[in-house]
Order: C-alpha cells, then structure tokens, then sequence
C-alpha cells in the first residue's frame, strides 16, 4: 500500500528528469493507478514554448497508454531549478486533464517530501468541464 510520502518522493525523483531549459522550473508527478501501478513524469519543455508538456500530463499520458483508465491519486512537485520551496500547484490544463481519469474525491498531494499538503480533485477544480 502506497502512502503520500512514497509517492511524494517519486514525484521527487522525476522531478531530476525534468527536461527545462527555458524556464529553469522543474516538475515531477506521480500517478498512482486502480492497480496499485505508479506512473512518473516530468516537465519536457521545447524551443517553440507551447509545446511543452506539464509533468502531470506527462505521468497521466503514460498510464493511460499503457492501458489505465483510472488514476486513484497524484502526488506533485516543483520549483526553480528543482528546489522545492512550497507547493507548486497544477495548471488548469493539467487540473482538467485530471479531471479526465480521476474521481472528485481523488487526493492530490501538493508540496515538499516534508510537507505535503493533500487536496481533493473538486477543490483544484470545482465544476470540471464534462460532456
Ligand atoms: N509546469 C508543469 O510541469 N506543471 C504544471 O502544472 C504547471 C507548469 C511546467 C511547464 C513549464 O515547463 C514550467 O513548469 C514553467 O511553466
């Protein structure tokens, strides 16, 4: 059974991935799946600067492509250089996505190894687009 301290610090460590050359902020997140299964990413950013991916979506893309259908809880970090002062919040875009393949009551860990502050899906998104 994974604890929001594991998965904290495998959002840590695909943090060191991250792939920022422009904004020098660094990301990692980490999806926990219905299965138990983790999926890790990390912010891949790109000269032409809108084609960059979050590193939520990075983590939700790859467990999603490789067959799930259903994130259970996400675990995220972030900050300049990869120093993580405080919580680095997700984007609306990546809220959304989110949004996609997790509950409203999915926990959302946001902060440091030692501090992580835990929300749900329906607080960083109320109201989610659906069809
Ligand atoms: N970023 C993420 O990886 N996740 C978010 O939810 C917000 C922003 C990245 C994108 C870009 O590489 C850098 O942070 C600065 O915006």
């Amino acid at each position: 059974m994974i604890d929001k301290k594991d998965l904290m610090a495998k959002a840590n460590a695909a943090m060191s991935r991250a792939y920022a050359p422009y904004s020098h902020f660094r990301v990692g997140a980490a999806v926990l799946c219905e299965d138990e299964s983790i999926y890790t990413g990390c912010n891949i950013e790109n000269a032409s600067y809108g084609a960059t991916n979050c590193a939520e979506r990075t983590a939700i893309f790859k467990a999603v492509s490789e067959g799930h259908r259903k994130i259970t809880a996400v675990a995220i970090c972030g900050g300049p250089d990869g120093v993580v002062y405080g919580p680095a919040y997700p984007c609306g875009i990546c809220r959304q996505v989110m949004s996609e393949f997790g509950s409203p009551d999915m926990p959302v860990y946001i902060g440091t190894d030692s501090d992580i502050l835990e929300f749900t899906l329906a607080d960083l998104i109320p109201h989610a687009f659906e069809l």
